[in-house]
């Protein structure tokens, strides 16, 4: 192993998992059509949010009956509202293995305080077991664990004749792994993470079993304003629309639009999937070829395409906070990687965020590094 500099740097050294790298190309030169200044309820600004709309819809394939709101406060906001607006109806489950996740049974239990409420979590870098799970309770769960890197394999475990809806927080999968929407109820996400997006605003999916659930049910807690999807007992058709909630910022629907027209000039989701399937490959080759790292998800069944999650195995090092900290941060001032280090309550380790925006020759750059960095900080531990 040397501690040679490589020759080559990324182009891009944005590899954080979110918010996460612009597309390839982006200036903020391309936003100069937001219509700043003018009511998002005047004709330009309606019109920019319906296509917000229908183009995001269109680029996932949502099946027809699904519905897609824009909604406050990002990915948070979307899930929480589903949370809030639809839980309590019949007895619940649920499932974490990374911290997002875990930050969702603390909304069910300790906030929503769920009276019939069934907890599984695993451990960060394995996954629960999803065959053992009861559909026909509501069932909540990360799709792609942002913080472990470890996504749910397949929806095929998910029976078509549930009872119970599931609530999916699809934060970092969507636009990266194929979702099956026909065993989503509710799916949300963020502009933030795959397509490069800004934050703040939330994308919510609905599909026709939540919304029925929605007007039969009305849950025994207080809604504030912002997470309320009706009225009178009848969805609020016109957030589907995009006259949404609360003031939304023009800026990041611009920001949005942009992003789009760039996923569709990829190739659309087959393009922007095999993109981030491309990057996480090189990465878990640069893995498998070397003893000293290794993929946190333990069944590379659940390994994710976009939040890969490694860790030091050297005995010396493995599970050494400051050492994977010190890699990270070597690499950080070196501009060859901002933000990899593991999230703050995972296992020690690097984070590479593989989401399409990310050039598969940046992937190709970086990983020279970081085995630079790794033999230097050995080196320096002497
Ligand atoms: C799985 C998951 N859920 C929720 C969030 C929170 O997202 P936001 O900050 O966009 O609300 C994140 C952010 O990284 C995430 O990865």
């Amino acid at each position: 192993m040397s501690t040679t500099r490589p020759a080559t740097r990324p182009g891009n050294p944005r590899f954080s998992s979110g918010p996460c790298a612009k597309p390839p190309g982006y200036s903020l030169d391309l936003l100069s059509d937001a219509p700043l200044g003018r009511s998002h309820r005047a004709a330009p600004g309606k019109e920019r949010l319906r296509r917000a709309i229908d183009e995001t819809a269109e680029l996932l394939n949502l099946p027809e009956g699904y519905r897609l709101g824009i909604v406050p406060a990002s990915d948070t906001g979307a899930y929480e509202m589903a949370m809030w607006s639809l839980l309590g109806a019949r007895p619940s489950e649920t499932l974490a293995w990374e911290s997002f996740g875990k930050g969702w049974v603390t909304d069910a239990v300790k906030q929503l305080k769920l009276s019939d409420n069934t907890v599984r979590e695993a451990e960060y870098g394995e996954i629960v077991d999803l065959a053992a799970v009861d559909w026909d309770k509501d069932v909540c769960f990360t799709w792609n664990g942002t913080t472990s890197g470890v996504r749910v394999p397949s929806g095929d475990v998910i029976p078509a004749d549930r009872k119970g809806l599931t609530i999916c927080d699809a934060t970092s999968a969507a636009f990266a792994q194929d979702l099956p929407w026909d065993k989503l109820d509710v799916a949300t996400f963020s502009w933030q993470k795959v397509m490069g997006g800004e934050a703040a605003h939330g994308m919510i999916v609905l599909g026709p079993r939540a919304v029925e659930r929605l007007e039969s049910y009305s849950p025994p807690w207080p809604l504030p304003k912002i997470f309320r999807l009706t009225k009178g007992g009848k969805l609020i058709e016109g957030i589907f629309r995009g006259e949404t909630i609360n003031t939304p910022s023009m800026l990041c629907v611009e920001d949005w639009l942009q992003a789009l027209d760039w996923g569709r000039s990829v190739g659309g989701l087959a393009g922007l999937m095999a993109r981030a399937d491309r990057n996480a490959a090189l990465v878990q080759d640069f893995v498998d070829a070397r003893d000293w790292i290794a993929n946190l998800a333990s069944d590379p069944a659940t390994r994710s395409n976009t939040s890969v999650c490694l860790q030091f195995t050297d005995p010396a090092v493995a599970g050494d906070g400051g050492f994977a900290k010190a890699v990270a941060q070597r690499l950080d001032a070196e501009g060859v990687a901002h933000d990899i280090g593991g999230y703050r309550d995972a296992p020690p380790g690097l984070r590479i965020w593989c989401g399409a925006t990310v050039e598969a020759t940046d992937i190709e750059a970086l990983l020279p590094w970081i085995e630079w960095a790794y033999a230097t900080e050995r080196a320096a531990a002497g």
